[in-house]
């Protein structure tokens, strides 16, 4: 391992989750109430659920971590103007499910205005909503819109209003707010892609023929829990020789070969704030040459788009350098023929690089966020995070060179955009050939 550990930052304060509920109410029509529910636990089977995963916008605007809460904001409501809504305290049921927080402590430890226990909902939630009529939440949110069905029709029947209440899309405002990120965030998203960082070189260095691609997903894995992460931002990815080449490969259940590359994708959570890195590298230890060639197209592509981050490109700009650096190198390895501008012309790198070189990264691994504003692609600004991540995969096919059949390679970093330029948040995962030789012959050594 040749990561030392950082400190993990400090935990958010109750503050910083008002000044965002601040920020977002200053752009609301008047009138406005925001209803946002929080995520509720999913029955895995029988009496089991799922670990519980606090809902992202939910979480941004309060940090409240139980399930089946409500965040209602009342912007210039003289009795408080954040109202949580959460489960009730009950010593009985405490003692089988675990401690709550309740109303009391929500109000003292997280800093809303107001705070009831979900079985005030009926009584309080008309009368606190009487009079409003710009309601605001997340469309395509079912549990949102049937709160807001059944609240109209009691508010409507009761004739508690007599203007029509309109229902606006809170999304694309509180998730333009959640694109660009504070300080506070970064430090978070740093640690994340920190403790990635960590977990991929475990992996790395743990890699040699005979294991399995499940005990390198426990190495990751490990790491993520060891050092304070929820667990992973997704499903890790352990894929290795043509498994590469199935993008979204999760059932991680081949034995490693050696001569064989093996692709790991994975990134842990922590606080909710998302890793994602994504290294290629051999079962072995030791590139072979065709490896090594397609690998070096791929990673000069990905540092000419590293280079390229800075404030005022697009995503598309970068994407269409990296397809340029692809098929320029698919062309000298013989696996595209033609001319470089025809080739480019018609997309003909998209059999071997089908996805997206970028996406925004922060409380989810595919993070909110327009990436079109005014019908334009959208600019780059500080306080962006996105990641980095081209790819080629060689389909086993008879018309490929044979050296070159079935290799699937992706090389991700996680990048924040700054005033000058992009900050890597990822590099301490090595990426260059030799790089990574030593690391996985230091790994062998132990
Ligand atoms: N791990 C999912 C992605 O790279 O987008
Ligand atoms: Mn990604
Ligand atoms: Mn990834």
């Amino acid at each position: 391992m040749n990561v030392s550990l950082l400190p993990p930052p400090p935990p958010l304060q109750a503050g910083a989750f008002a000044r965002r509920r601040q920020r977002l109410m200053a752009g609301l029509a008047n009138n406005a109430a925001v209803l946002i529910p929080g995520a509720q636990l999913k029955v895995r089977s029988a009496d089991t659920e799922y670990p519980f995963r606090q809902a992202s916008d939910f979480h941004y605007l309060t940090g409240f971590p139980e399930p089946d809460a409500l965040l209602v904001l009342l912007p210039g409501h003289e009795g408080g103007e954040a109202i949580l809504f959460c489960l009730e305290r009950d010593p009985d049921m405490e003692r089988w499910t675990g401690r709550r927080i309740g109303a009391e402590r929500a109000m003292a430890e997280y800093g809303v205005d107001q705070a009831f226990e979900n079985a005030a909902r009926d009584v309080e939630l008309p009368q606190l909503l009487a009079g409003r009529t710009n309601w605001y939440l997340a469309l395509d949110d079912s549990d949102a819109m049937a709160l807001a069905k059944s609240l109209r029709v009691k508010l409507t029947s009761r004739r508690e209003t007599d203007s029509p209440i309109v229902l606006s899309d809170m999304a694309e405002i509180l998730h333009e707010q959640r694109l660009i990120k504070s300080d506070e965030e970064l430090s978070l998203l740093r640690y994340a892609a920190h403790i990635s960082a960590r977990a991929h070189c475990r992996a790395m260095a743990s890699a040699r023929p005979g294991l399995m691609e499940y005990q390198l997903q426990a190495e990751l894995e490990h790491e993520f829990r060891w050092l304070g992460a929820n667990g992973g931002a997704y499903d890790s990815i352990v894929a290795s020789g043509n498994n590469a080449c199935v993008l979204h490969y999760i059932e991680n259940d081949a034995p490693l070969r050696a001569g064989d590359l093996v692709l790991i994708d994975a990134g842990a959570e922590y606080q909710l704030y998302a890793g994602d890195i994504t290294r290629t590298f051999p079962v072995n230890g030791r590139f072979t040459e065709p490896q090594r060639a397609l690998y070096e197209v791929v990673l000069g592509a990905q540092q000419a788009a590293l280079d390229a981050v800075r404030p005022g490109t697009t995503l598309p700009a970068i994407h269409a350098l990296v397809q340029r650096h692809l098929t320029e190198g698919l062309l000298a390895l013989g696996l595209l023929e033609g001319e470089l501008e025809d080739c480019l012309a018609h997309g003909a790198c998209r059999r071997f690089y089908p996805h997206a070189t970028s996406h925004w990264l922060g409380l989810d691994v595919h993070d909110v966020g327009g990436y079109t504003k005014n019908g334009k692609p959208r600019r780059l600004e500080a306080g962006m995070a996105l990641t980095i991540e081209p790819g080629l995969y060689i389909p086993d096919l008879p018309d490929i060179p044979e050296e070159y059949r079935g290799i699937g390679i992706r090389i991700e970093d996680d990048v924040v955009v700054t005033p000058s330029g992009g900050e890597v948040l990822t590099s301490q995962v090595p990426s260059q050939v030799a790089d990574i030789e030593q690391l996985m012959a230091r790994g062998r050594a132990i």
